[in-house]
């Protein structure tokens, strides 16, 4: 596979630190997690996530466990494919980069889809899957935990992330969380580790969802091939 390049200007290392990680060093660091990585629903989010080098990687660890377990039953492997798609979360603060980290998961997760679920796949899936990215993948502040603009300033809009959760057969319940109330019920918890530094690759991996001690704004239960009919 092509190397991804480390660094695209002088100007955005001198400005925003940006120093793309080399695929050696990332699966080095992934592999000190392994066991994590190769958890279909274990949930990890990057804080300062640039075009993706961490999270393709975990991507592709997942769906091969996926692919493992379920490539005889395409039913069976597409909803695990999603659950492994939903539980990636990544905080950018170049527009460019989010676009580009969303592309590059979302054509990981379409290609082994394909190759697994030739003519059962399904158009309303795939929506699904980029609905997912389109919430997991955000532009915004990882130290000041909010959303920023197309100049990489901050707005008055808080960063929100989407809990997803299959709670029975094919429907999966989404609770959406500030990270800021997410930061606090980490920070509160010996399940997760957390940080609100930008520069540590991946902040945190939980075996549990969030839990329901921290106030979600909105819940909405959905059919997962429907997601985006949610808004
Ligand atoms: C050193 S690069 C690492 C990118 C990626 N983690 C990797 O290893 O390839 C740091 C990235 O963080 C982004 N960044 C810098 N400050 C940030 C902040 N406060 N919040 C979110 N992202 C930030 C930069 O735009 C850049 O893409």
């Amino acid at each position: 596979m092509k190397q991804q390049k480390q660094i695209k200007s002088k100007q955005r290392v001198a400005c925003h630190g940006e120093v793309f990680t080399a695929e050696r060093e990332v699966n080095a660091m992934l592999d000190l997690v392994k066991q994590e990585t190769e958890r279909i629903d274990s949930r990890f989010l990057e804080p300062a996530c640039g075009t993706g080098n961490f999270l393709v990687k975990i991507l592709e660890r997942k769906l091969s466990v996926v692919k493992k377990k379920y490539r005889k039953s395409p039913l069976d492997y597409e909803r695990n494919s999603i659950l492994a798609l939903s539980s990636i979360y990544g905080v950018e603060l170049l527009n460019d980069n989010v676009e580009d980290c969303q592309k590059r998961l979302y054509k990981i997760w379409e290609k082994a889809y394909k190759s697994i679920c030739k003519t059962e796949t399904n158009e309303d899936v795939q929506k699904s899957a980029r609905f997912i990215l389109s919430k997991n993948i955000v532009c915004g502040n990882a130290l000041s935990l909010m959303q920023v603009d197309e100049n990489a300033k901050d707005t008055e809009t808080p960063i929100v992330f989407s809990e997803w959760a299959f709670i029975r057969g094919n429907i999966i319940q989404r609770k959406d969380y500030t990270f800021e109330d997410l930061m606090r019920i980490g920070s509160s918890s010996n399940k997760t580790e957390s940080t609100n530094e930008a520069n540590e690759q991946i902040s945190f991996s939980t075996e549990n969802p969030p839990s329901d001690e921290g106030k979600f704004l909105k819940q909405y239960t959905t059919d997962y091939r429907s997601l985006w009919k949610d808004e």
